[in-house]
This record gives structure tokens, sequence and C-alpha cells, in this order.
């Protein structure tokens, strides 16, 4: 039987993730779909032969709803995890979990007391093949201990909405994840710096940044975060060992010569580079979620990338060094 899923959320990213699932994916359906813009959610959850529901929280009741996946505004997320939650139903947050590290707080501490882990968090780059193929080299231990790390974020542009905050919050916050996820350790302190500004960047905005991070055992990071770089959505990662350097891998797109030259495309649309993790990231989801369990991000692993950014955030503001005060992870969330 398919796993019957609600979408709270019908916007960019709910629409891909619910056309994934009714034609790439196996083992679940979309049968509920909710958005505060009615029409546009009527559209699509007639297109899914789904039931259009008035609001997120009787999307959750909802008795054919076997399990959520939340993905509107970064504002809502909380409530909707935590209304999921009290009803014992697993829930796909996008990420962010919550927008401050309080409220993330409330949905780890309201899972912990219902007893049962239901909540994955959508950060997908711990599911892209470069990514798995990092961590596996780190983790095979045959190039000895990471030390540093060179990371960057870059965007082709970014319009006048994009503020000099969301480098942190809201592009960054990817990078706190994996990297955490890779090195399989905390973060220890925080600086945030800013570069000259480049002239393609606008008034709100203070384009480049750079991120320094340094983990509890003393591995350094740097993350260049660049929105207006101009030439396509670009994500890098070296990872310096004591004994070889290891590098993402490129996305393999064709090498073309042509007119005396030899190119290879860059991607410039986030969701392209990212869209084979998105897809796998959502069927393990699917999978697991059949199984009863979460195998994936967790509400913890939420928690600690908002609180990343926040520490992040007080950093750019200060212009100090800041530590962090890094709870250990509850037994709860301990993979056994
Ligand atoms: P969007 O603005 O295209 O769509 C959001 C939708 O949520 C809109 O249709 C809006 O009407 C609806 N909505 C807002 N408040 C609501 C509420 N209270 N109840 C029900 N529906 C509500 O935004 P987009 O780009 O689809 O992003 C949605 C979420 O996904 C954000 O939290 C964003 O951070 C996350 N995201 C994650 C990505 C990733 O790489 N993992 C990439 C893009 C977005």
């Amino acid at each position: 039987m398919d796993l019957k899923i609600g979408v709270i959320g019908a916007g960019a990213i709910g629409r891909d993730h619910m056309n994934r699932i009714m034609t790439k994916l196996q083992g679940a359906k979309i049968v509920a779909v909710s958005d505060i813009h009615g029409d546009s959610a009527r559209a699509v959850a007639e297109q899914y032969d789904a039931r259009f529901c008035e609001t997120g929280e009787e999307l959750i009741a909802s008795r054919d709803v076997e399990a959520v996946i939340v993905t509107s505004w970064d504002p809502t997320h909380e409530k909707y995890v935590l209304e999921a939650i009290r009803h014992k139903k697993y829930v796909f947050v996008e990420k962010p979990l919550a927008v401050s590290a309080e409220d993330c707080r409330k949905i780890v501490d309201a899972e912990i007391a219902g007893g049962k882990q239901l909540v994955q968090v959508g950060y997908m780059r711990r599911y892209d093949s470069g990514y798995t193929q990092l961590k596996e080299a780190i983790r095979s231990g045959t190039y000895g201990a990471p030390l540093m790390l060179h990371c960057a974020h870059r965007n082709a542009s970014a319009d006048e909405s994009y503020t000099t905050a969301m480098e942190v919050e809201n592009s960054a916050v990817h990078e706190f994840d994996v990297l955490r996820w890779l090195l399989d350790e905390d973060y220890d302190s925080a600086r945030v710096s800013f570069a000259k500004k480049t002239r393609h960047s606008h008034e709100n905005l203070h384009d480049p940044q750079l991120i320094q991070l340094s983990t509890k055992s003393g591995v350094l990071i740097d993350i260049e975060v660049f929105v207006n770089c101009q030439y396509g959505y670009d994500i890098k990662c070296e990872v310096i060992c004591e004994d070889a350097v290891i590098s993402l891998p490129e996305p393999s797109n064709p090498q073309i010569r042509s007119k005396a030259a030899r190119s290879v495309e860059i991607f410039t649309d986030w969701k392209k580079r990212f869209a084979a993790a998105y897809d796998t990231e959502l069927q393990l989801w699917i999978n697991a979620t059949r199984e009863g369990r979460v195998d994936g991000p967790s509400a913890w692993d939420g928690y600690m990338a908002t609180y990343t950014a926040t520490i992040c955030s007080q950093a750019r503001d200060s212009g100090e060094t800041i530590s962090f005060q890094t709870e250990e992870i509850p037994e709860f969330y301990k993979k056994g």
C-alpha cells in the first residue's frame, strides 16, 4: 500500500516534491494539499486527485493522511511540525526546522516527550552522491584525519529581497548541516568577515562574506558565500587531510570542444544541481516512514543547523569570534 502523504505549502519546492513523488518515486501518493493561497493549491490537488484542506491543521488531523510534508514559509514550520508530533505522524519539513534555535528546541523537546522520533529535516546535501563519496573517503581513514576545509557557496545573482543576514541564515545553513555531518563533530567557534563588496550587489546586501568555523577537535573551516558571482551556481568543498586533499566532485556535465575552446556547463539553478539528491532524500524518507523509522537529518540536526546560524549571525553583527555552547546530543537521538 502506498504511503498517503499530505503536503502543506504548494509553492515552488512543494510542487516540485509532489511532482517527484507522483511521477518518479515509488511507494507513496499525495492525498491532501493545503496552502494559504487556496486557488493554486486547489489546482495542484485536483491535478493529483487529492483533497484540498482549508488549513494545515485540518490536513494533519485527517485520518487518511499518514505522513506530512511541510513546504510552507520558514516561520510556519514550527507550528505544523509540533502539530504533526501531537498527532504522532511522521513529518518531513523543509529546512530550516524553525527560524530560531529556541523554536527548534521546542520541537526537540516535544518529540522527546512524545517518545518517538518522527521528524526529518530537508537538508538534502547529505544525499548528494559527491558529498556521500567525500564522507566515505574521510571515514575510510585512508587519507588520515581531516585538518582543514575550504568551501564555497556561490550563486550567479541575488535580487533586492536577498539581504546581508541571508548569506548565513538561508544559504550557508546548508553548509553548516552538511559539514557537521561530513566531519561527524560539532562546531566550537565562529567568525564572519565581510570582503570588499562587489559592485554587482545592492544596498541591503554585503556580498561576499567569509565564514570561519572551528570544530571541537580543531578542524578549521572557511566558507566563502558569494551570491553575485555572475557565472553560475557553484558549490565547492575541499578537505585537507593529513595524507591527501579530497575535493567534492564537480557535477558530470559533458566537456564540449567548440570554437577553439573546451567548455563544461556550470549549473545556474540549484534545483538542477541537487535534483538527484532531492529524489534520493524523499525516496529514502518514504521507505523509512513505511518501515516506521527516521534515518535522515533529525530534529536535533535541524536544531544544530539553526543554532549554528544564530552563532554565525552574532559573529557577523559583532565582528567577534563567538564560542558555541553546544549541549551533548540527547540519548534519544543517538543512532543505535
Ligand atoms: P514559496 O514561497 O514558493 O512557497 C511557499 C508556499 O507556502 C506558498 O505557496 C505559500 O502560500 C505557502 N504558505 C505560506 N504560509 C503558509 C501557511 N501558514 N500554511 C500553508 N501554506 C502556507 O517558497 P519555496 O521556495 O517553495 O520554499 C518553501 C520552503 O522550502 C521554505 O522553508 C524554504 O526555506 C524551503 N526550501 C528548501 C530548499 C532546499 O534546498 N532544501 C530549497 C528551496 C526552499
